[in-house]
């Protein structure tokens, strides 16, 4: 479609101002960018939003500590198999932006070490070596990037030698971006040639996985399971050989690391069921109810808070590949240019930015097995310099688990 048609079309035309003005070089990049937009994400705004909608909602237990202590040794050996048998593979996740921790930088070059460099990506490298050096083989790892960050990414791996995993272990792909809008819905732009994009959420993975190639190669390897991570948690166990066996012993569509909340309140997606199947609740759509109701022995009845650490079998995510995940709306500063061309960083939210989110997929899958780990060895998330899920927090734990930093 002509891009005129195609602005018109979809109530734009304030972009043909900038568009009429460009050089042919520039008018093409910007119909390439055109062409590849999702226009439905537009109806979205100022109809009802669905992702607030709730089913029934009900606590789900998780395997827990105690529990999985009894079963260690049957769970790893099960795991170890399955990695022995290429049946495992590593996805990280590390297509955002990382905003909050004020790094303009991808987030897994930032060095967080003290008397030496000890990057976040090294951290996670080092995570799932103790892994493939107690399976005794590699575990593939597929790195997701994003426009915005991928070329950083790999030059920075090349710099550093992979840390020692081996190139021909890793393969990096990219993932989608979603246009950013106004109050209005008038797509910006953050060039009079350029869209203002930026990365689709964490949720569009698998299917950006499938579009690189990846998924099809993982399947002539023989790659059944996917661990999804993020990239933010330095201790970070990745495909831990115990939450790999029991995952696949449960005979659950996925598995999901759990910790037990510090207290009530903390801002943790919960596992819980939902209309009888497996669902994350965020924090902040939880009922006073759901936050401070206890069972008979005391503890929390929806206790169990995720961390963004998925083992997902590749069979039951091509099942749900066609299906949409829900979209959800952010309210960002978005930095533009005004319609006389000026660029504009503002200082409040001055519109929506559009993600989906891996979590809403366990919503999407039959079962899912809450398997519960040591927040104080697993979960030192980096999202702020300081204070909580900082920079700060994260050092602490990590020289709590004896990292030299
Ligand atoms: P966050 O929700 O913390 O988002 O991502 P973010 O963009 O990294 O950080 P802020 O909110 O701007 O500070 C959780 C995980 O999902 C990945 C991130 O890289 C991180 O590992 N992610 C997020 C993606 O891979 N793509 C996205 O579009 C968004």
């Amino acid at each position: 479609m002509e891009i005129r048609d195609l602005l018109t079309k979809h109530r734009q035309e304030k972009l043909l101002r900038h568009y009429d003005a460009l050089p042919d070089g520039a008018k093409a990049r910007l119909a390439a960018q055109l062409e590849k937009v999702d226009w439905s994400l537009l109806s979205l705004i100022g109809g009802e939003n669905h992702t607030n909608l709730r089913g029934e909602l009900a606590p789900l237990g998780a395997t827990e500590l105690a529990e999985i202590e009894t079963q260690r040794v049957r769970y790893t050996e099960a795991g170890l198999a399955a990695i022995r048998a290429g049946k495992v593979a590593a996805v990280l996740l590390a297509g955002g932006q990382g905003t909050r921790l004020g790094w303009d930088k991808p987030k897994g070059t930032y060095n967080i070490g003290i008397t030496r460099p000890l990057y976040i990506f090294e951290c996670l490298i080092r995570n799932l070596q103790e892994v493939t050096e107690a399976a005794g083989c590699p575990i593939p790892l597929y790195i997701m990037t994003s426009d915005k960050n991928n070329a950083d990414t790999v030059a920075f791996f090349e710099e550093h030698d992979y840390f020692g995993y081996g190139s021909e272990n890793v393969r990096f792909f990219v993932q989608e971006m979603a246009p950013a809008v106004s109050y209005e819905g008038d797509l910006y732009l953050e060039a009079p040639d350029r869209l203002a994009l930026s990365p689709n959420g964490n949720g569009g993975w698998f299917s950006s996985l499938e579009k690189s190639g990846c998924l099809a190669e993982m399947r002539t390897k023989g790659v059944e399971w996917l661990n999804a991570f993020a990239v933010d948690n330095v201790c970070q166990r990745i495909c831990s050989p115990d939450f790999v066996g029991a995952t696949i012993l449960s005979g659950s569509d996925c598995g999901a690391k759990v910790v037990s909340k510090a207290f009530p309140t903390e801002k943790l997606g919960v596992l819980c069921l939902e209309d009888g199947k497996p669902s994350i609740v965020e924090y902040y759509e939880m009922t006073e109810d759901m936050v401070t109701l206890r069972d008979d022995c005391g503890e929390l009845l929806y206790r169990f808070g995720v961390i963004l650490n998925y083992l997902f079998k590749i069979e039951s995510l091509t099942d749900i590949a066609n299906r949409r995940l829900p979209v959800h709306m952010a309210e960002k500063k978005i930095p533009h240019i005004d319609g006389d061309g000026n660029f504009v960083k503002p200082t409040e939210p001055n519109g929506y930015k559009f993600e989906s989110l891996i979590l809403d997929m366990i919503h999407m899958m039959d079962s899912c097995l809450a398997y519960e780990v040591v927040r104080e060895k697993e979960f030192a998330p980096v999202k702020n310099a300081t204070g909580v899920d900082s920079v700060e927090s994260a050092r602490a734990l990590l020289e709590r688990n004896g990292v030299t930093l």
